[in-house]
């Protein structure tokens, strides 16, 4: 190698260490913002010409700056706080997202979420069209590929819960008309209107949490008791026998 070979190669190390450095700043930060860190502007939306990005590509870099993936799971991948964005587009329309991203209280009295009312309307509107894009259509790990079902361990291993009651609940899943709005490709082809379950182990819920958001699915969302008559796009199913609850949560928690 010549020496000039040698400092080129230097400097395209340098620039990539450099680049991978800036995005785990960016992810860092934009997990840990609404803990810790203010929210600034996302810089890096602003540094990107809008002729070189759909705005779609600019929500999605809104989303990641703003640290909505603290709370929210997307693509498996985020927080436990909050609803999975997954297909989000099919049941919230884009006047309705808008109005959530500027009052979410004003939605959902006792919400979790922050509200973004600092957002510029250029934001805004590009964070709007990604969320109205996250619809079945849109390829990505949530909704890709075949369930595979596997009996959930604890941490030593030992089973949490029997195949029979896996088995029951892939039976309640049917019978009590999850199957009409949730899809677990191979096993149910389902309607969009909310997350696709077929991964739903991955995104780390608790047992304690499948349970508590089956009887009263908004609960797990808000800070003390849910608003009287809250309208939340899940029904309740309280009403069903524990052991067919229990059934319901290990078949959810053996969705590998
Ligand atoms: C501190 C946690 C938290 C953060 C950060 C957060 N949210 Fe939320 N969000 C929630 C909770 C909790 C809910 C469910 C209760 C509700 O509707 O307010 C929610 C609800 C939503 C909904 C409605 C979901 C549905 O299933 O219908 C959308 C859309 C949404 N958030 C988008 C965002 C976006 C985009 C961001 C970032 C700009 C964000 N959220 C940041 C906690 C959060
Ligand atoms: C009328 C439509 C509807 C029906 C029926 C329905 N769900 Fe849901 N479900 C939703 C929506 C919308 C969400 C997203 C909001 C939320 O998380 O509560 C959701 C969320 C979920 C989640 C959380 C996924 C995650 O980890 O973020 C699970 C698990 C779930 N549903 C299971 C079930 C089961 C089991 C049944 C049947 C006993 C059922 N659902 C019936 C609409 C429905």
């Amino acid at each position: 190698m010549t020496r000039l070979e040698n400092v080129g190669l230097g400097l395209l190390v340098l620039a990539v260490a450099a680049f991978a450095a800036a995005e785990a700043w960016d992810l860092w930060r934009g997990v840990m913002s609404p803990l810790w860190v203010s929210r600034d502007a996302p810089a890096k939306a602003k540094a990107l010409a809008p002729e070189e990005r759909s705005l779609e590509e600019l929500g999605a870099l809104v989303l990641r700056s703003q640290g909505c993936l603290a709370c929210h799971n997307l693509d498996l991948k985020g927080g436990v706080l909050a609803p999975s964005l997954d297909n989000v587009g099919v049941r919230r329309d884009a006047q309705w997202l808008r109005e959530k991203l500027l009052e979410p209280h004003a939605k959902l009295p006792g919400t979790f979420m922050p509200a973004y009312d600092d957002l510029s309307e250029a934001e805004l509107n590009a964070l709007v069209a990604f969320l109205g894009a996250l619809t079945p259509a849109r390829r990505s790990p949530d909704n890709t590929g075949e369930a595979k079902i596997e009996i959930p361990t604890d941490e030593q291993g030992n089973p949490r819960f029997t195949p029979e009651q896996v088995e029951r609940g892939k039976l309640l899943f049917q019978q009590q008309g999850c199957v009409g709005c949730h899809a677990i490709n191979g096993l149910f082809p389902g309607g969009p209107v909310g997350p696709n379950l077929t991964r739903e182990a991955q995104r780390k819920r608790t047992d304690e949490w499948q349970l508590q958001h089956l009887i009263d699915p908004v609960s797990v969302y808000v800070v003390g008791e849910p608003p009287e008559g809250a309208a939340w796009p899940m029904p309740g199913y309280g009403h069903l026998p524990p052991e067919d609850l229990k059934a319901l949560v290990a078949f959810l928690q053996s969705l590998k």
